[in-house]
């Protein structure tokens, strides 16, 4: 199917699935966002938890890619990763992140401004066991973000490391592991008619509490 830009312009879509005001989100983002989160996984949202994880390089070029969240301990947001690639580089240089998740169905948005932290090595090797035996040796055998000559580079380097874990305990490569996302601002977006959408912004305090407020659309 072929189309042009004026086809794209005509693209629209009128948002009327729910509202979102300050007596639905409470005072703890956190717990708020795990309402919706809740909500969108029993939605049957496929890939709930991927989200979008912007990053500066070191020439202020953002990048953004998707990642997988794969917990929410002590109010951070955690995913895995290389450490050496793009995304670990930018980040070794500027911590500073955002996230977002787009739960289309839901018609909901959430965005999160905050701080990437190295989870610790006991964490990182807790989830790297459990990840299953290809997706273990995949840290191994991809040198993520690096240029390649071809496909054939990732399917040579799965053999060698399949033959060297062979019958041996595989380790965690050290330059896999996770981050956490501390946040300090959170805003939650709800679709609404004629473009009039709800925002509720939460952020951080020097003592922790969140003050919230309410962001025009
Ligand atoms: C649905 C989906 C889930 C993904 N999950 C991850 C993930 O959890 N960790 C990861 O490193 N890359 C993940 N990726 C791949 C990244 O988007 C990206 O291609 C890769 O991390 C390299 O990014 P970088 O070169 O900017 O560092 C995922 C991609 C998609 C589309």
């Amino acid at each position: 199917m072929s189309f042009n830009s004026a086809d794209i312009a005509h693209i629209r879509q009128d948002y009327t699935f729910a509202a979102l005001d300050e007596s639905v989100t409470g005072e703890d983002p956190i717990l708020f966002f795990q309402k919706w989160f809740g909500e969108a996984l029993e939605s049957k949202i496929s890939e709930v938890n991927a989200m979008t994880l912007a990053t500066v390089d070191s020439s202020n070029q953002p990048h953004a890619r998707i990642v997988l969240l794969k917990g929410l301990n002590d109010g951070a947001f955690s995913f895995f990763t290389n450490y050496d690639s793009s995304k670990g580089n930018d980040i070794a240089n500027n911590s500073k992140v955002s996230l977002l998740f787009f739960w289309k169905e839901l018609e909901r948005q959430v965005r999160i401004s905050g701080i990437a932290v190295k989870l610790s090595a006991a964490e990182n090797d807790e989830y790297f066991h459990s990840r299953p035996e290809g997706s273990k040796i995949g840290a191994w055998a991809s040198p993520q973000s690096r240029k390649i000559e071809g496909r054939h580079i990732i399917e040579q380097n799965v053999l060698h490391f399949e033959q060297k874990f062979s019958g041996v305990a595989m380790q965690r490569p050290e330059h896999w592991g996770g981050y956490k996302v501390v946040p300090h601002t959170i805003e939650f977006w709800q679709g609404r008619a004629s473009r009039l959408h709800d925002r509720i912004q939460f952020t951080i305090q020097q003592d922790g509490n969140w003050t919230r407020c309410r962001l025009a659309p």
